[in-house]
């Protein structure tokens, strides 16, 4: 049993929660990143449309040995493993565990746990200090939420989709058109080539006072445009322009018009972030840089090798964890899914 935390040395990070492969070395004391390694299996899925987690879980168990393999050297300095647990699939996440548990054992280190949202929150600050209280709006592919983060032990959901997601959103109307996976950066491409007036899309929940996301209608309605146009075999390169810029312009709206919301009420709160992978759209960047602006806050983005999945934001998170540790730090039990709503805490 490991009853001291360590302090200094290095930490190695895991991440397998989806489709990216990553580990990183983070100096513990410095919090500096020594090493960050990823292999994406974003060519293998773009086949099917989507992330197939059988195959994702085959491909992680070739590729997270062969990264480990260049943390060898190290090894002798390594001091911690730290693992994602959760948010993700659950037989990808077991892959990562697994290794977690094995350097563990043989290394006589502790292993901890790391929450996969509070990662890509921390994803900010892999290269710099922390800055809290902040707003996380993290968009990615599994999650669109907006945290009210004082700590690493204190976040506050403060509103969430009800549906989709904003990253799973652009997946699938990217798959609508035929395109391949993942949809982000295909539909921003397309879409800065758009028309965003030729196909009015509802923006979701306009006369809602609920402050929540919901992206189903509007992916639906980009469904019914593309049958008006006869399909998607009909469809010409600036009909598909013009359909992603009128997407994505409904998407970037209804994100604006809730967090305008939230951002008005948190006075306290100056600075506020977009993270996950979803949060390198220029276009989504763009607007929050005018709404911060309109409210007197600051708008920090990550750098865009962070945004996706990764294993350094993993690493950064747990330092934090490290240095302030709470009853269940060794908890290495897989968390697959679990409903995160509104009011409750990461
Ligand atoms: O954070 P991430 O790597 O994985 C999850 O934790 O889910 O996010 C992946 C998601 C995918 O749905 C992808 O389409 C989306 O982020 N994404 C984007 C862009 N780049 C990636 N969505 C919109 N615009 C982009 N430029
Ligand atoms: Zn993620």
């Amino acid at each position: 049993m490991i009853e001291k935390l360590p302090d200094s040395g290095l930490l190695l990070s895991i991440e397998s929660s989806c489709d990216d492969s990553s580990l990183a070395l983070t100096d513990i004391d410095s919090k500096k990143l020594i090493l960050h390694k990823k292999i994406s299996q974003e060519i293998e899925h773009s086949h099917y449309g989507g992330v197939v987690p059988e195959l994702a879980s085959r491909l992680h168990a070739v590729a997270l040995p062969k990264l480990l393999e260049s943390t060898l050297s190290y090894m002798k300095d390594i001091t911690a493993v730290a693992v994602t647990t959760g948010p993700g699939l659950s037989v990808t996440l077991n892959e990562g565990v697994m290794m977690a548990k094995t350097v563990a054992k043989l290394q006589n280190i502790p292993a901890i746990g790391v929450h996969h949202l509070k990662g890509h929150i921390y994803s900010l600050f892999i290269e710099k200090d922390t800055k809290f209280p902040m707003l996380s709006i993290v968009i990615s592919g599994g999650h669109t939420m907006v945290v009210k983060v004082k700590n690493i032990n204190s976040m506050e959901i403060l509103a969430t989709t009800m549906d989709d997601s904003v990253g799973e959103s652009f997946d699938k109307v990217a798959k609508m058109m035929g395109l391949g996976y993942p949809g982000g950066p295909i539909i921003e491409a397309l879409a800065s080539k758009g028309d965003a007036s030729r196909f009015p899309m509802p923006v979701p929940l306009r006369n809602s006072p609920l402050i929540a996301f919901s992206l189903s209608g509007l992916k639906n309605a980009v469904r019914l445009t593309i049958e008006k146009l006869g399909g998607k075999e009909q469809l010409t390169e600036q009909d598909m322009h013009d359909i992603a810029a009128s997407f994505q312009k409904a998407v970037i709206e209804h994100l604006i018009q809730k967090i305008k919301k939230i951002v008005a009420n948190e006075k306290e709160i100056k600075d506020v972030s977009i993270v996950g992978g979803a949060g390198a759209n220029l276009a989504i960047r763009e607007a929050f840089e005018n709404l911060c602006n309109q409210y007197g806050k600051r708008l920090h983005t990550v750098k865009l090798e962070y945004c996706s999945d990764n294993a350094a934001m993993i690493g950064r998170c747990a330092i934090d964890m490290l240095k302030y540790p709470t009853e269940d730090i060794f908890n290495l039990k897989v968390t697959p899914s679990k409903k995160l709503s509104s009011g409750m805490k990461l």
